[in-house]
């Protein structure tokens, strides 16, 4: 599926999404991650959503944020929620990053890219990165390839490359891999934490 028609099918969700997602999901993830990151500096959370739990925690650990996202109901709600961050309605395959991030998230979403997309946009995430930077990310825990699902009545897609492949990159990116964990086991989705050297 191509990252616009995602975008469109989120749009149609954005709302539920605002109002169902729980407070605490994925929030254990971001607070491992925050352990090895700067106190200051600016934060980038990739498909940010409409629900903004990221987002303020990013804030309230005294980053200036950016979110982006694909679709543009996403973030037309998410900056209604909370102003104080910065958004961009973009498809993270073809955006060039404003500037460089001291964190990066992207919780549950590059997981929806095409398969060919994965490894390109995993290497400009991290050539994102400041000196130190963290990359926090979900990816799927099978083997490598795509599958679909549906969701809010949606038909969604999802690729890997496998964790392996993910953490080679990472490794092949100057990143060092900090965190894995299959946190839903046994759901194959899996929380990787990385630092730029
Ligand atoms: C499952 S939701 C997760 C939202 C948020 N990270 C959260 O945990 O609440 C996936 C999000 O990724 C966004 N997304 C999917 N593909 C994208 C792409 N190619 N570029 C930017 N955002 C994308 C979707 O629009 C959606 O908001």
């Amino acid at each position: 599926m191509e990252p616009a028609d995602t975008g469109r099918r989120y749009d149609a969700i954005a709302k539920w999404w605002q109002e169902n997602t729980h407070e605490n999901y994925g929030m254990p993830g971001l607070e491992r991650a925050l352990r090895f990151a700067p106190a200051q500096g600016h934060a980038l959370d990739v498909g940010c959503g409409s629900h903004g739990r990221f987002i303020r925690r990013l804030l309230a650990h005294g980053f200036e944020v950016h979110g982006v996202d694909i679709s543009s109901r996403m973030i037309e709600l998410a900056r209604q929620r909370d102003p104080g961050a910065t958004y961009h309605v973009a498809d993270i395959c073809d955006w060039t990053l404003p500037r460089p991030f001291d964190f990066i998230s992207a919780w549950d979403s590059t997981f929806h890219l095409p398969l060919h997309s994965q490894e390109p946009v995993l290497q400009k995430l991290c050539a994102g990165l400041t000196p130190g930077g963290v990359l926090l990310f979900t990816c799927g825990g099978g083997d490598a390839g795509e599958i679909s699902g549906s969701f809010q009545g949606h038909d969604f897609e999802y690729s890997t490359l496998g964790v392996e492949a993910f953490v080679r990159i990472l490794d092949d990116c100057g990143c060092n891999c900090r965190h894995v964990e299959y946190d839903q086991y046994p759901e194959n989705h899996v929380v990787i934490v990385a630092q730029r050297k």
